[in-house]
């Protein structure tokens, strides 16, 4: 159906490995063009950036958080002086951010270097350097099918460190570099346009991506979908002339420390379907509407590569969401795979629809815990903003390791409560439930909609509708489509710890 598959491969970002690694001061001389120099905020710069705190103050550099300084030599890389501020020590966020202020500051210089301070580290030299390695490989990619750019690619990162450290070091880059590999994976995935990146072509990459990572690879089409009774990714994808897949991935490390199940919203193309959204801002940005499943596939990629011990199941929920003569249309009454059915009041609550089943699927296998991450409500948009996702779920130790894993990684999550009296919103007088709340509290009541299919497993929703999407660059976030959640689910997979069961207050009600 899709008639413009060969125009643009929609994951560009992993056809080169960008090559990372350690050395000397010497070798940064000669094989870089521009070499990284973190200044503290009115203390004295280290010899190589061939002045004094009196000499950068005089070009207008005092050292402030982010604030940088080029330098241009007659011979070797042009020298550019990062102000760390005066923090009491160099966390991982910190030194992220000052990696990608860096990038971006020669955006024209593709061969980089950057020095690790000496003292004042709150992190190991290993994490700096995974640090320092994220934030220049992420700050310096970009989604980009046209001829012209606004930066070079880049060709190599050098972190220079001393002999004796280069081997704790190189393990720090190794993992920033996975990291930010599967990242720029989950950036491109929901950075390609709608028409190219389809269901069927989503799982096409999935199949390319997923076994090289470890992955067993599983691709359900419509008439298994039939069979397994996923009536919400059915009912969704009615409309479209695209065919639905759902995507199961496993990855299954020997004695495994845990089960994990983990769920993604994969609605390729948001219109809304008969509820039409209006054709503002937010409507063009719906090809972003499948950040939660690119989250999952981009993540898992990075398990086996980090010595992920849980195991890990994920299932991406593939369809567009569009309106025709065959589309889903008010008051139909969908059966979901548990059983359950749902009047479906507005086409464009779809989300919760294709996540059901999903979770309902999760739940039919032994699972320590399910995560599901979906760019779910326009109102935790309103809430949070663009920076910051909401959580909630049924099991306070699942929402508190989701947001350390928030916390460490920088990507922001916190929790909005699961208030289970405003389940009522979600009575329907000829079906279980219908998919509409109220006006207010949207986040809440499409949360519960959700819990209603986990059969009581410890479960957490994740809401990445506002982090999804960035209307310009800060750090090593790019603009538009943000691939919002793939660290995030990377460092919840490798510290999970087994939660007791749901908690009273869930099990009770
Ligand atoms: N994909 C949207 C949510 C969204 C909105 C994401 C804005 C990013 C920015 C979702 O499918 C949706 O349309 N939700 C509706 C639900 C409502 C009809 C109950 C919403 O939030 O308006
Ligand atoms: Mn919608
Ligand atoms: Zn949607």
């Amino acid at each position: 159906m899709n008639t413009t598959r060969d125009d643009f491969d929609p994951i560009p970002s992993t056809r080169h490995r960008i090559p990372v690694g350690v050395g000397s001061l010497k070798q940064a001389e000669e094989a870089a063009d521009a070499l990284a120099v973190p200044v503290a905020l009115g203390k004295e710069p280290p010899d190589e950036l061939g002045t004094d705190a009196a000499g950068l103050a005089s070009a207008g550099f005092t050292g402030e958080r982010g604030q940088t300084l080029v330098r241009t030599r007659e011979n070797g890389p042009v020298r550019v002086a990062v102000g760390t501020g005066a923090p009491e020590r160099i966390d991982a966020t910190l030194a992220r951010d000052l990696a990608a202020e860096f990038a971006r500051a020669v955006p024209w210089h593709k061969r980089l270097a950057i020095e690790v301070p000496s003292r004042d580290l709150g992190i190991s030299r290993a994490e700096f350097a995974q640090a320092v390695t994220e934030g220049v490989l992420l700050a310096r990619w970009r989604y980009f099918v046209g001829k012209d750019a606004d930066r070079a690619p880049l060709e190599s990162l050098l972190v220079v460190a001393p002999d004796e450290d280069a081997e704790e070091i190189g393990r720090g880059v190794e993992r920033g570099r996975i990291i930010a590999e599967a990242y720029c994976l989950g950036r491109d995935l929901a950075n390609c346009p709608a028409t190219t990146l389809s269901a069927v072509r989503m799982a096409e990459v999935a199949q390319e991506v997923g076994p090289p990572a470890g992955l067993v690879v599983e691709v359900f089409d419509k008439d298994q979908l039939i069979e397994l009774g996923c009536g919400g990714l059915l009912g969704v994808n009615r409309g479209s002339v695209e065919p639905p897949r759902m995507i199961r991935l496993r990855y299954q490390p020997e004695n495994p420390t845990g089960r994990i199940a983990l769920v993604g919203k994969g609605v390729m193309y948001d219109s809304g379907g008969i509820s039409l959204k209006p054709s503002d801002e937010s409507h063009a940005q719906m090809k972003n509407d499948m950040t939660g499943a690119a989250a999952v596939l981009a993540s898992m990629t990075a398990l086996q590569a980090l010595g992920c011990t849980a195991a890990v199941t994920g299932y991406l929920m593939c369809t567009d969401n569009m309106p025709s003569g065959s589309a889903m249309k008010l008051g139909d009454v969908l059966r979901m795979r548990n059983g359950t059915t749902v009047e479906v009041l507005n086409t464009d609550a779809e989300g919760r629809l294709v996540m059901a089943d999903a979770l309902a699927l999760a739940t039919e296998e032994p699972v320590d815990a399910i995560v599901d991450i979906a760019t779910l409500t326009g109102a935790c948009l309103r809430t949070f903003g663009v920076e910051i996702a909401g959580v909630m779920g049924n099991n306070s130790a699942v929402v508190e390791q989701l947001r350390r894993a928030g916390d460490v990684v920088d990507e922001p999550v916190w929790e909005l409560p699961l208030h289970r009296p405003y389940r009522s919103q979600l009575d329907s007088s000829i079906a279980d439930l219908t998919n509409m709340g109220g006006v207010n509290a949207g986040s809440i009541t499409a949360a519960l909609f959700l819990e209603e299919f986990v059969d009581g497993r410890p479960w957490a929703h994740v809401d990445i509708a506002g982090t999804a999407q960035l209307p310009a660059p800060r750090t090593w976030r790019n603009k538009g489509a943000t691939g919002f959640g793939t660290k995030l689910l990377i460092e919840f997979a490798l510290g999970f710890a087994r939660p007791a069961d749901a908690d009273s207050a869930a099990a009770a009600s």
